[in-house]
């Protein structure tokens, strides 16, 4: 055998050593000092190295990750201490009920708490010999697990060596002549699950629907490339071997000493005020975690006390995982039904048996179109999971077909208006159908809720069902009927008491006079929300002039494309809507749009999302319109700014995404004022 130069092999164990310096860094401190290229590239040295120098190659070694045979199955493997589970708490009263009862069974002691996020992934055991991963093993009964050792070691923020550098001189003794068992959670990150989904729709392959199911799939395989090929990410939650810790505090700190990866925000709280106090705050980020998570884990710290406590069924009396206010829960469909809307469009929505999600009851949730239904394959007497999201409106994002009756039928969409019976359409290249009858009942009826609503004519006390009664009593037919009312007619219905039918007759009064942009949104034109609505009375100034504008002419407008442009015109050409509208122009006035004040934010886009402090959605709106911004509708690359509140939605995400800058709420109170 030719001998190995001794540089060569300085080479390699430098190289070693300096990928492993930035797995460290990267993995464990959240820091990175060259880029991932820069990174592969060492390791594509240190590869061709040990290819052309095989007897270098040790077990630890950053290339010993990937490649393997596959398994034939995977072996069974004893734990060498039970892998517990956790008992739940739902809010603050069963936490403290779980107080009180470790405490009296240990009434004189003190001690902190370790509070950690409750990773929704896959529990496993890692055993280190002699410093060296020799073992993982998935969680199976706690007691018996499956050896997976060989994907594991495709994970990154998994040591393939502990590192004892940092450890006390009798506790690097230990690690290094015996066994070290290490706990924790194998997840994939959110980015990481959104990266696969989006090479699986390119591949036209299906998506995935659950990360903790990829994630497990992908530890439960034979073949250890497949898991090689997804990313996925470990968090240790627990040091079962005794290196002197005293506290689950100190058990954190000797992992990250070792190189095993913890998770940042895993702190210690002096009691469950200050624990209640990290679940809100946690609860609050939940959406912008990196990872998903359902609830906070917290455990007596004191790890004496924590032995000796012991154990109820499967789980430690000494931990609880509070979980976070459901955002999913199951419940069954009893009916779909098809609502209309004001420019006819068609929407299935789900009704359902009742149910708890996020704190609110929800009996509906909407299928959105046919497209969406036929995805879901959702019919009548299906248990579906339901979700709601910030502030999104609930949704059904997945049918448990396992428990489908034995007789359902395919939902369709139906080919006559549920309300007027006119034919549907379904435009080509559109997801939506639409009852196309200019006079169907039900879009009349929602034009005339939109036309009473808050940001447009605004009147008070005109809701729904005031406006039901008021067309059924053939007292309004139309918008302009409205301002015809005489109180002497209403105080004969059985819906208004005197002072009622004389509120509301002055609340239609003080609301003759409007602004242009209230107007045009108030006519309910298809594609014409609020800003497009602002945006048209600025350029046309008068009534007049829009009306008579062509396509083109519309086109001109700031932010108005062709869709809307077309869709502005042929309103205004239609007779029906031209005599409505020069009803409604005999009983009110119209005035001038609202002009900025500042032009602070002149030419700038500008989107709030989440809930603020210090003003509503609708004040935050207007002091951007008042600043000469507009208000966008969806986050783009041209946005300029980001307004962030509290529990923000989707909409923070899509900023990261387009590089958009955020503001927080006092910034944009400085920017504006
Ligand atoms: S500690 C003795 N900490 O949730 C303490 N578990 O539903 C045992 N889990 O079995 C568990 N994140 O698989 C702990 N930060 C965390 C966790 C965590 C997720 C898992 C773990 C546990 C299960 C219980």
């Amino acid at each position: 055998m030719r001998p190995i130069p001794e540089y060569i092999k300085q080479r390699v164990k430098k190289l070693r050593r300096e990928i492993e310096r930035h797995r460290y860094l990267y993995h464990v401190l959240d820091r990175q000092e060259i880029s991932d290229a820069a990174n592969d590239s060492l390791k594509h040295e240190l590869q061709q190295l040990e290819a052309r120098y095989p007897e270098l190659v040790t077990p630890d070694s950053p290339t010993q990750r990937i490649g393997g045979q596959p398994l034939p199955e995977l072996k069974k493997v004893a734990h060498p201490v039970r892998m517990l589970s956790l008992a739940d708490a739902f809010g603050p009263e069963e936490l403290a009920d779980w107080e009180k009862r470790w405490q009296r069974l240990a009434p004189r002691a003190k001690t902190s708490y370790l509070v950690d996020l409750k990773l929704d992934g896959l529990a496993i055991g890692l055993v280190f010999t002699k410093g060296m991963l020799t073992r993982g093993a998935t969680r199976g009964d706690g007691i018996i697990g499956e050896d997976v050792t060989h994907n594991l070691k495709t994970i990154e923020s998994i040591p393939l060596r502990l590192r004892t550098d940092d450890l006390p001189t009798a506790i690097r003794h230990r690690v290094l002549t015996g066994a070290v068992e290490i706990r924790g959670e194998v997840v994939m990150l959110k980015k990481d699950f959104e990266e696969l989904n989006r090479r699986q729709r390119k591949a036209a392959k299906p998506e995935f629907a659950n990360p903790r199911n990829v994630a497990a799939g992908s530890i439960r395989q034979l073949d250890p490339k497949l898991a090689a090929s997804r990313k996925l990410t470990f968090y240790a939650w627990e040091l079962v071997t005794d290196l002197g810790q005293t506290t689950w505090a100190e058990s954190y700190d000797r992992l990250r000493a070792m190189g095993v990866k913890v998770n940042p925000r895993a702190s210690v709280c002096a009691d469950l005020p200050a624990v209640a106090k990290f679940h809100q705050r946690i609860e609050r980020e939940r959406e912008q975690l990196p990872f998903w998570a359902d609830g906070v884990v917290v455990k007596v710290n004191d790890r004496e006390l924590f032995q000796r406590l012991g154990v109820v069924g499967k789980a430690p009396r000494a931990a609880v995982a509070l979980k976070f206010t459901a955002q999913q829960a199951t419940t069954v469909v009893e009916d779909i039904r098809v609502q209309v809307g004001r420019t006819g469009a068609l929407t299935p929505v789900a009704h359902l048996r009742p149910v708890l999600v996020a704190g609110t009851t929800v009996g509906r949730a909407t299928l959105h179109n046919a497209d969406e239904i036929a995805r879901l394959d959702v019919r009548i007497g299906d248990t579906v999971i339901i979700q709601k999201a910030g502030d999104i409106i609930p949704e059904v994002v997945q049918v448990l077909k396992k428990l489908r009756p034995s007789k359902t039928t395919p939902f369709h969409m139906p080919r006559h208006c549920p309300v007027c019976h006119h034919r549907v359409v379904r435009r080509s290249g559109e997801a939506i159908h639409f009852c196309v009858n200019q006079h169907c009942p039900a879009r009349h009826r929602e034009g005339l809720y939109h036309f009473a609503s808050k940001k447009a004519f605004d009147i008070d006390g005109l809701g729904p069902n005031t406006i039901d009664a008021l067309v059924d009593e053939r007292l309004v037919r139309e918008p302009a009927d409205f301002f015809k009312l005489k109180a002497s007619e209403l105080h004969e219905l059985p819906l208004f008491a005197e002072k009622k039918a004389d509120n509301l007759i002055a609340a239609i009064g003080s609301a003759r006079k409007v602004t242009l942009d209230r107007f045009i949104f108030a006519l309910g034109i298809r594609h014409v929300g609020e800003q497009t609505a602002i945006d048209l009375a600025h350029h046309f100034q008068s009534l007049e002039r829009l009306v008579k504008a062509s396509v083109e002419a519309i086109a001109e407008v700031p932010n108005v494309g062709a869709v809307v442009a077309r869709s502005v015109a042929e309103f205004f050409q239609a007779p029906k809507n031209r005599q409505g509208v020069d009803a409604l122009r005999q009983v009110v006035t119209i005035l001038a749009p609202p002009r900025p004040t500042s032009q602070k934010l002149k030419g700038q886009t500008v989107i709030v999302t989440g809930t603020l402090n210090t003003m509503s959605r609708e004040e935050a709106h207007e002091k951007i319109r008042a600043a000469g911004g507009t208000v966008g509708s969806s986050v783009t690359k041209n946005t300029s700014y980001v307004v962030v509140g509290e529990k923000p939605g989707s909409k923070l995400t899509a900023a990261k995404k387009y590089g958009v800058e955020t503001l927080d709420e006092q910034t944009f109170r400085r920017m504006v004022e």
